[in-house]
Formats: structure tokens, sequence, C-alpha cells
């Protein structure tokens, strides 16, 4: 069959001489292929004589096979020379100095974190810090939180596999409310407190997240009024908003450790916001229970709580309007701070 080692032959030679994928494959069309010259010998096996056309066949077949082998090795052969190339263009020189680090940003919770801190500071008030794994005593029961409370319920506070010393379970603080009770019985009066810090609740939607920043504030002596908290709270929202402009109520609420118990609300004259009367913290006046849960006599020492959210205050000072952006850590939120 000179014919078909004519054909063998100028395929093997076209293959190997493939410069890229595609003159490989148009080759293999060539011998291959529905009208390749291959594929023409095996139609032409029915024109033979049986003895003849078994022969050539098997032959053909052979042929057949070995041409697909070399395709086989040329496509594998292309492929890894492409992939040479690139290594090669890509090349990494790891012993070149490094280009620098772009500088990373505060996040914008901290930053009202640290402006708060500074604005009390600045008034005489004391940061403190502590425990996010609380006691049931500290978080609930020092606060005059009664049995029943909704908060101490499994689908509200999250729970944490360990117990007290009193065999109650440990969990994580659903409010910085117990810092006043930690910092109050480690500290003599007068006290004069800030706590922020992180919180947990079971909670998640475009305004709630299960953890998220408080800051408690605590101020007691023997002479502490309702009306310090009025001046303390609207100057601290003047300085943190930068401006004087703004409306503020403090509208009758309820809290177990505090009595009388005021929801603090604002109101922007200007921006996304204005004109609405928007929530931003709980205060009041510190329960004598909770006073004498202090280690202090209620008789003599009287004063102020509040709990503030910091998400809340950083929306309302930005303009942000969906909670999650600030847990997505999606740079193009961020970078704008
Ligand atoms: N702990 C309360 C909460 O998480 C907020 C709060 C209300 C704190 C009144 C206070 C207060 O100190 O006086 O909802």
């Amino acid at each position: 069959m000179q014919n078909l080692e004519d054909i063998v032959g100028r395929a093997l030679r076209e293959f190997e001489a493939a410069p890229d994928p595609a003159s490989l494959e148009n080759a293999k069309a060539r011998y291959l292929g529905k009208a390749g010259e291959l594929t023409a010998l095996l139609k032409g096996l029915g024109a033979l004589a049986p003895e003849e056309r078994k022969l050539a066949g098997a032959s053909i077949n052979v042929a057949k096979a070995g041409l697909e082998n070399a395709l086989e090795a040329c496509r594998s052969g292309l492929a890894d020379a492409k992939m040479n190339l690139r290594l090669a263009e890509e090349a990494l020189d790891v012993t070149l100095p490094g280009r620098g680090r772009t500088p990373g940003g505060i996040h914008p919770v901290t930053r009202t974190w640290q402006r708060i801190e500074e604005i009390f500071r600045s008034i005489g008030f004391d940061v403190a810090d502590g425990p996010e794994i609380e006691t049931d005593w500290y978080n609930f029961t020092a606060l005059n939180n009664p049995e029943n409370h909704p908060a101490r319920s499994m689908q509200d506070t999250f729970y944490v596999d360990a117990k007290d010393s009193s065999g109650l379970p440990l969990l994580l603080r659903t409010h910085t409310s117990p810092m006043q009770v930690r910092y109050a019985r480690t500290h003599k009066p007068p006290i004069k407190v800030i706590a922020p810090g992180r919180t947990y609740r079971v909670d998640s939607d475009a305004t709630h997240s299960p953890m998220f920043h408080q800051v408690e504030g605590l101020w007691i002596d023997e002479h502490i009024s309702f009306a310090d908290l009025k001046g303390v709270y609207t100057d601290f929202l003047h300085r943190f908003f930068e401006t004087e402009d703004l409306l503020v109520r403090f509208r009758p609420s309820y809290f177990p450790f505090t009595e009388p118990s005021a929801e603090i609300d604002m109101q922007f004259a200007d921006g996304p916001f204005k004109g609405r009367w928007l929530e931003i913290s709980g205060s009041g006046q510190v329960h004598p229970s909770v006073v004498r849960n202090f280690g202090l006599d209620p008789e003599r020492y009287i004063g102020f709580a509040f709990g503030s959210g910091l998400e809340r205050l950083t929306m309302l000072r930005y303009g942000i309007d969906d909670l999650r952006l600030f847990f997505d850590g999606d740079l193009r939120f961020l970078k704008q701070f």
C-alpha cells in the first residue's frame, strides 16, 4: 500500500510542523477529518474483494491509530510550549524589593468609637473595657432585669456552653450595661465613665446585626440629676455631629435599671434625615436597686446612665442606610472613609 505510507508520512510531517493548535487541527482535518485522505481510503474499502478488504482495512486502522497518537502528542507539545512561554513571560523576580503596601483605613464604626472616647474624655469621663462573655448576674440580675424578661430567652440571647460559679450559663453580653456594675463595684464615687464595646443578640436584618457596638455611660455622685444627663448628652450630640442645629428630646420610656427612663431622640435641621425624629439612645436615672448592686448607698448616691448604638450614630453621621455594609468588608464601601 504505497498510497497509505505516503499519506502517513505527509500527515506526520504536517502535524509536527504545525506552529499552533489551529494549524494542527487543520492538518488533522486534511487526513483524519470527514473528507480527509485517510478517511477516503477507508471509504474505498467497499470496492475491494473481501480478502483484500480485510488486509487493507487492518493496515489502514493501524495507520489511523498511529496518526491519532501522533496528533495527541503534538497537541500536548503545543500546549506545553504555550504554558512555558507564559511562565517565562510572567516570571516573578522574588529578589526584587517590594512595591510597598497601600495604606489601610480606619473602619467607620471605629472612627465613631474613637470620637466618642475623645469627646467624653475631654469632659472628665474615664474609658473602661470589660468582658464580652458575661455572667447572668452582671448582664441581667444586677441590672434589675426580672426573671421573665424576654432578653433572657434563648431566642434573643447567645448562651455559652459553660456555667459561672452559681451554676448559671454564661452568655455573650446583650448590652454594655453590665459594665456599669463592673466599674462601679471597683471604683469609688464620683463615678464618671463610658464603656464602649461589642454586644450580641440573636437578630439579623438591614438594621440589626447579631454583633453590634454600644457605648455605655455612667455618672454617679451625690447630686447628679436628670438635668445633668440632658446637658451632657445634648452637648455630646452637638460635638459628635459637629452642629448645634439639631433638636433633642427625652421621651419617657422603660428600662428595668433606670427610673425614670427616657429614650433620647434627635432631629437634624438638614441633610438626608432632615425633619425626622431618630431614636438614638436609651437613658435614665439609675434605679436605687442598681445603685445598691454597685455597692453604694442609694440614699446618698444618685446619677444617670445611657446606652447608645455605635452603628446607629455612624449611620446618621455618614448617611448610611444599611447596617450590613459595616460588616461586609467591601472595599468600595470602606474606602469612602
Ligand atoms: N442597655 C439598653 C439596651 O441595650 C440601653 C440602655 C438604656 C442603657 C437605658 C442605659 C440606660 O444605660 O440608662 O437596650
